[in-house]
Parts: C-alpha cells; sequence; structure tokens
C-alpha cells in the first residue's frame, strides 16, 4: 500500500511532531468534538450488539424450556423487539461510523491544506542560497509526503486507533461491571500479547519489505538505464550482460519478496494463534459458569462475540503500524523544511522604505557565500540621484553578487548598503523590493502565457498597459507576429522563447513595475547588436530621471555612464568616467581594446 519513502527512525521526535499538528485540526475544535461523539456512539452500538444478542440467546433458551406449556405465545413476541434492536444497533453504528468521517474530513484537509501553506510560506521566507542548495523536486516531494502522510496519521488515528481504544474500554466496562474480574483479565492478557507480537514482528519484518524495495528499484534503473542506452548495448553486444545484471538483482529481490510473504503468514497466523488461546480460555470459564449456574448460555455468546468483535480492527494494526512509521517519517522530513531557519529575516523594528532622492550607497561592503572564500572585498561607491553607474569587470568578478546584495537576498557580511540614508538591513523586504527593479543575468519566466508573465510585476495592470511596456522593451511586434499573440505559452521556465526574448520580456517586465531604482545585470548580454541598440535606447528612456545600477559584459553598452566602478576579484580598482578610465590605461582601457579588437575581427 503506502510505498515505503523516507527510511523510519526511532519514536523519540514522533511525539513531538504530532503535538505539533494539533494547532491546525483545532482551528475546527467543534467538529472534532462531533466527530468524536459520533465515534463513541458507533462504538456504543457496537458493543451494545453482544449484549441484545446475549438476551435473544436466553429468551429463545427460556422459551424453549416453556414451550412445553405455552409454545406460541412467548416465542412470537419476545425476541422479534430484541431482534429488531439487533438490527437497529447495527444500522446506527453504520451511521454513526459514516457520520464521523463524513463531519471529520473537512477537519482532515483543513489541516493538509493548513500545513501545506506554511510550509510553502516559510519556504518564500528562506533565503535564496537555501534555495540554490537544495533540489526543487526535492522540496516539493517532501512537501507533498509530508501533508499525505498528515491525512494518513490523522486517519489511523481517527478511523483505527481511537475506535479501538473506545471499544476496548467499553468492553472492560461491561466484563467488569457483569462477570467475574478474569474475564477482563484474560481480554486485556490476549490483547496486550496480540500487540506486542503484532509490533515485534512487523518491525523484523519491515527489513525485508525495504530488501524488497531497494531491489526493486535496483532492477528498474537497470532496466531503464540499459534501454536508455538501447544502441550502444548494441554496438557491443552487450545484451545478454544487462539482462544478467538485471536478473541478479531480480533474483535478490525474489528471495526477499518471498521471506516477506512467508514472514506474514507467521505474523498472522501468529495473531490467530493468541486470538484462539484467548478466546477457548473465556470459553471455558463462561462454559463453566453456564455448568455452575451462574451465567447462562446467552452469556457465552456474549463474550464469546465481544472477543471476536474486538479483534477485527486489531487484525489491521500491522499493516497500521508500518504505515505510521512511514508516515511519522514523511511527516518529519516536512517539520524539518519548517524548522529551516530563516537567514534573512525584517529587523523587530523594521520601517517602511521612504525613497526621495533614490541615492544608494556601499559602504565598505564585504561579502562571502562559504566562510572560506571572499567574493566582496570592501567595496564602496555610490550612485548619486538619478544617474547611472556601471559596473564592470571579468566573469566572476562579483557584480551579479552585487544586485543580489542590493536586493538583500542575502545579507552583507560587513559593511553597509544605504537608500537615501536608510540602512537596507533596518526596512522591511518588501518595501526595498517593490522600489527596485531588475533585469536579471538569466530570466526565468512562468509556464504560462506571455501576458501573464509580464503582468507579473503589477498584477491590476490593463491590456493597453502590458502593450505599452512591450513596445518600449522592442518585443511587442514579436509578440503579435505569434499566433496566439500575448496569449502565448512560454513553455517551462520560459524554454519555447529564445534569450533574447526572455530578456526582453523581463525588461517590459521592468518598465511595467516603473520603479524608483533600477538594476540591469547584463540585460543584454542575449541579443545580437542590432536588437542590443534598440534596447538601449529604450532602455535610456526608462533610465531616465531614475538611479540606476548597470552590470555589463560589453563595454560599449555603458560609454555613457555617470561613472563606471571596475570590480576584479571582488575588488574595486578602478573608478571613473569612460574617459578618465581610458586615460588611466588600467584593467579597464585593457578590457575595451579587446573587445574592440574583437569587435573588429567579427566585422571583418
Ligand atoms: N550561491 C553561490 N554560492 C557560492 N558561490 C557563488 C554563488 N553565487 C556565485 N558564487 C561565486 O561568486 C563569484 C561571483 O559571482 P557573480 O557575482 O555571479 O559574478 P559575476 O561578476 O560574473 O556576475 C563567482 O566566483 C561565483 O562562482
Ligand atoms: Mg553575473
Amino acid at each position: 500500500m503506502h510505498r515505503p519513502t523516507s527510511k523510519p527512525h526511532g519514536n523519540r521526535k514522533d511525539f513531538d511532531n504530532i503535538k505539533r499538528l494539533f494547532p491546525y485540526i483545532w482551528d475546527f475544535k467543534g467538529r472534532v468534538f462531533i466527530a468524536l461523539s459520533c465515534l463513541i456512539l458507533s462504538k456504543v452500538a457496537i458493543v451494545g450488539m453482544p449484549l441484545v444478542l446475549k438476551d435473544i440467546v436466553d429468551s429463545l433458551d427460556s422459551n424453549q424450556m416453556l414451550s412445553m406449556d405455552n409454545l406460541a405465545s412467548a416465542s412470537l413476541t419476545l425476541p422479534l423487539i430484541l431482534l429488531l434492536t439487533y438490527g437497529a444497533l447495527r444500522l446506527v453504528a453504520s451511521l454513526f461510523n459514516e457520520l464521523r468521517d463524513a463531519i471529520f474530513s473537512r477537519v482532515r484537509y483543513h489541516a493538509m491544506r493548513g500545513i501545506s501553506r506554511r510550509v510553502l510560506k516559510h519556504l518564500y521566507s528562506l533565503s535564496l542560497s537555501y534555495h540554490l542548495d537544495r533540489k526543487t523536486g526535492g522540496i516539493t516531494r517532501d512537501l507533498e509526503r509530508g501533508t499525505n502522510s498528515l491525512s494518513s496519521i490523522l486517519n489511523y488515528l481517527v478511523f483505527n486507533i481511537l475506535p479501538t481504544a473506545a471499544e476496548f474500554i467499553f468492553v472492560a466496562i461491561i466484563l467488569l461491571s457483569r462477570y467475574e474480574t478474569h474475564f477482563a483479565v484474560i481480554t486485556f492478557t490476549t490483547v496486550v500479547f496480540y500487540i506486542i507480537f503484532t509490533l515485534m514482528v512487523t518491525n523484523w519484518r519491515m527489513h525485508y519489505r525495504h530488501k524488497m524495495n531497494e531491489h526493486e528499484s535496483a532492477a528498474n534503473s537497470y532496466a531503464v538505464d540499459g534501454m536508455l542506452n538501447y544502441e550502444t548495448v548494441k554496438y557491443f553486444t552487450n545484451e545478454a550482460y544487462e539482462l544478467k545484471q538485471y536478473d541478479e538483482t531480480l533474483n535478490k529481490w525474489e528471495t526477499a519478496a518471498v521471506k516477506s510473504q512467508t514472514s506474514m503468514s507467521l505474523l498472522n497466523f501468529g495473531q490467530g494463534a493468541v486470538i484462539a488461546v484467548g478466546v477457548t480460555l473465556m470459553m471455558i470459564f463462561a462454559a463453566q459458569g453456564v455448568v455452575d449456574g451462574v451465567m447462562t448460555l446467552g452469556d457465552l455468546v456474549l463474550v464469546n462475540a465481544m472477543m471476536l468483535q474486538l479483534f477485527i480492527p486489531l487484525n489491521f494494526l500491522g499493516i497500521i503500524y508500518r504505515a505510521l512509521k512511514y508516515s511519522l517519517a514523511d511527516m518529519d522530513m516536512m517539520l524539518k523544511l519548517l524548522d529551516t531557519e530563516v537567514q534573512v529575516k525584517d529587523a523587530e523594528s523594521a520601517k517602511e522604505l521612504k525613497v526621495s532622492d533614490a541615492v544608494i550607497r556601499f559602504n565598505d561592503v564585504s561579502f562571502d557565500y562559504n566562510k572560506d572564500r571572499k567574493i566582496l572585498d570592501s567595496i564602496s561607491f555610490d550612485i548619486p540621484h538619478g544617474h547611472k553607474v556601471a559596473v564592470v569587470g571579468p566573469s566572476g568578478a562579483g557584480k551579479s553578487t552585487l544586485a543580489r546584495l542590493l536586493f538583500r537576498f542575502y545579507d552583507v557580511a560587513s559593511g553597509s548598503i544605504t537608500i537615501d540614508g536608510q540602512n537596507i538591513n533596518e526596512v522591511t523586504q518588501a518595501s526595498l523590493r517593490n522600489n527596485i527593479g531588475i533585469v536579471p543575468q538569466d530570466t526565468v519566466l512562468f509556464n504560462y502565457t506571455i501576458d501573464h508573465n509580464i503582468r507579473y510585476a503589477k498584477l491590476d495592470a490593463t491590456d493597453e498597459e502590458i502593450q505599452q511596456a512591450a513596445k518600449h522593451a522592442n518585443i511587442h511586434d514579436f509578440i503579435s507576429s505569434l499566433p496566439d499573440g500575448y496569449q502565448t505559452v512560454v513553455g517551462e521556465r520560459g524554454l519555447k522563447l529564445s534569450g533574447g526574448e526572455k530578456q526582453r520580456i523581463a525588461i517590459a517586465r521592468v518598465i511595467l513595475k516603473n520603479p524608483r531604482i533600477l538594476v540591469f545585470d547584463e540585460a543584454t548580454s542575449s541579443l545580437d547588436s542590432h536588437s542590443e541598440q534598440l534596447i538601449l535606447e529604450s532602455l535610456k528612456q526608462v533610465a531616465e530621471k531614475h538611479t540606476t545600477l548597470v552590470i555589463a559584459h560589453r563595454l560599449s553598452t555603458i560609454i555613457d555612464a555617470d561613472k563606471i566602478v571596475v570590480l576584479d576579484k571582488g575588488k574595486v580598482v578602478e573608478e571613473g568616467t569612460h574617459q578618465d578610465l581610458l586615460e588611466k590605461d588600467g584593467l579597464y582601457a585593457h578590457l575595451w581594446q579587446l573587445q574592440q579588437e574583437e569587435a573588429e575581427e567579427g566585422e571583418s
């Protein structure tokens, strides 16, 4: 049934984990109480059935004794009511059972929704570094399994564990109040034995299940890998070799599967044996009671029926125990996601960023992704009101890192970044990011329409505004030429569009957002020279009156910058206008020289 996922672990944390689920269930405490009441009523009806059965048997029994004198009247009146009661109890048990499911389903699905939302919210609040370190598939799998495990755990609890416990208590009460103590003692001992035996054998059997699954997936990957390399297998005529590997793994799987199956028979037989011993003992004592005249035939039927009924749900104990263990392990994985600490946090006293002149200042900023390698080393420069400052330098110099720090995807290690004198660590992240627009180095798009992807910058934009932005970004004509126009779906991560088209959509998006501060991270790097010129023109219009940070690879695109900062190995090595830097004859002049030569070669 439940395919083993994460390996189960000890139960030290399980209890704490289950406790953490309560708030999600508690949203509907009214329903929880009604569902629990239904559960109890249904169990009362079920336990009531053997009681009525006893009266039926006893009445038939006394009828038999009376039958000599008065056959007709006694046998017709009394049992009919009892029989109807018996049927009614069955009906009531089933009714409350279903009512419990219906009422509880809202609680269960609401809890699933609540915890999914909570985890996803947390995932958004985690820093970029966390997401870069983890595979997205892994995270969403943990989330999905965790949510399903919540549902399973609640199901096992409400549909099996709690009802069985309730039934056990009722049975104990009835036995203790009506009969001698040893009937309750036998029942209790049998149940305890049964549970211990089942859990022990199940724990031992799980080992074979793990082996089985391991070998099964190994065999599958041999088969898949072989099929993917079909041609290579044929080139080297290694079919026999591939088959041998496959078959050897399947052989191990077969052994484990057989052991798993036989151990299950052992488990079932052991359970049967425990019940047989318990029931036999009960019957012996009850029969003795009948012989001694302290119990009736009905009593004998009652204890027998009650005991057998009690073990019906316990039959599934092994399966439930195993599934519960896996569910708890899945749950733990999901709660671990929730426990991942948020690295970039709003300060307690964080205020809204107030932008007037949009003056950006990097003060002595140092930064590293990992302790062992410094990426930025005491960077200082500023971007005055409405100015355009370009950052250039070799690949890997730390240029994109500057943009990420300005966005506060990471916190600086030392120094500070200020906007209009406000340290970006002391304002809310939302207000900071609302005021900055970025065209990133690699644009990733949602697998949805172009319209949706542009509108993402301003969810309530009119179609008119969207087309206007696209026109500015020089992509409107391209979009219009597509058969589906703005409704064209762009494919996963935007893969159906070329790099340049994606970049222009990113530019349209920023134009639509119209923030006070603009960051272009090699925004035209994927474009050919012709479209680059067109875009540069529109970018220039957009950037007017905005404070702009341009990260550029092609130096020809930033000649007009008010200031150029040359970055190398995390340090500012030169700074000035294009003309200043050429005169300095340093790194910039060298890079310029190289690119000029390349351009000339390209032309000729
Ligand atoms: N998330 C990361 N974790 C570790 N190292 C990183 C990470 N992102 C970038 N780096 C490294 O930091 C350096 C600067 O990167 P980046 O700022 O992207 O350079 P560029 O100047 O080319 O834009 C590079 O050497 C890169 O390998
Ligand atoms: Mg970069």
